[in-house]
């Protein structure tokens, strides 16, 4: 073992994240969103400047600080975010933890009114981000979705990674408090099958994840 080894650094590399949820507009004041509170993405694209890479990070709407040496794009909706990233591209890496909202709702322009009663919402499915860049000419070398679940974790993130065309998903069980708290449990599937993460703090999880993104694009 050459215990003189450095960790594997992600110097000239362009490492791209999304984080947060999407809200798709009912009405100028009204929306409806999914529950992230962006930590773990934030904690991932943080890492992932730690260890020298350049960073692009689209933020859903989160009130979180920006990590230091990370180039943050805010957007709102899907649509915007599916812009942003594409916009980015092209990278080495890309880190797709944000929790896009499935369907975006026919807005409309003017406030409804609550004495109107319970508006009649009309639905239509929104982009799916992680399976446009699986199948994108200028897709990154290491795509890494995410897959957060109640039930059947594992065999749900594995659908999903083929589904995707993801070479990772992170599988997240978030049967419990993970939403919005400090600490996650992480699963790593591969082509090569399943690893245990472990428990930890979200930043702690990251800086994980990064040494073996770090590891693979070297
Ligand atoms: N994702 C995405 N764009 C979407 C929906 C999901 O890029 N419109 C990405 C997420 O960022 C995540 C992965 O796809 O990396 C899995 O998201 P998830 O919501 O778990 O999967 P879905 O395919 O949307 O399936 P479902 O919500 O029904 O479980
Ligand atoms: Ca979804």
């Amino acid at each position: 073992v050459d215990v003189a080894a450095p960790a594997a650094s992600l110097t000239g590399k362009h490492i791209l994240v999304t984080a947060g949820p999407t809200h798709e507009p009912i009405d100028p004041v009204r929306v409806i969103a999914n529950r992230s509170s962006g930590k773990q993405g934030f904690a991932i694209a943080a890492a992932a400047a730690a260890l020298g890479a350049r960073v692009t990070l689209v933020a859903g709407p989160v009130a979180l600080a920006t990590p230091p040496g990370v180039a943050r794009i805010d957007v709102e909706t899907a649509d915007q975010m599916l812009a942003a990233v594409t916009g980015a591209l092209p990278a080495d890496a890309a880190i797709l933890v944000a929790a896009v909202a499935d369907w975006k709702v026919e807005a409309s322009p003017t406030k409804l009114k609550k004495s109107a009663g319970p508006p009649d919402l009309r639905f239509a499915p929104n982009p799916d981000i992680l399976a446009t860049l699986g199948h994108h000419p200028d897709r990154p070398r290491l795509l890494v979705g995410f897959a957060a679940e109640t039930d059947d974790l594992l065999a749900n993130a594995a659908a999903k990674r083929t589904a995707k065309n993801a070479d990772w998903i992170v599988a997240n069980d978030v049967s419990g408090d993970v939403m919005g708290g400090a600490s996650n449990h992480l699963h790593l599937l591969t082509a090569d099958g399943t690893e245990d993460l472990g428990a930890g703090s979200k930043e702690a999880l990251a800086r994980t994840l990064l040494a073996r993104i770090a590891q693979d694009l070297s």
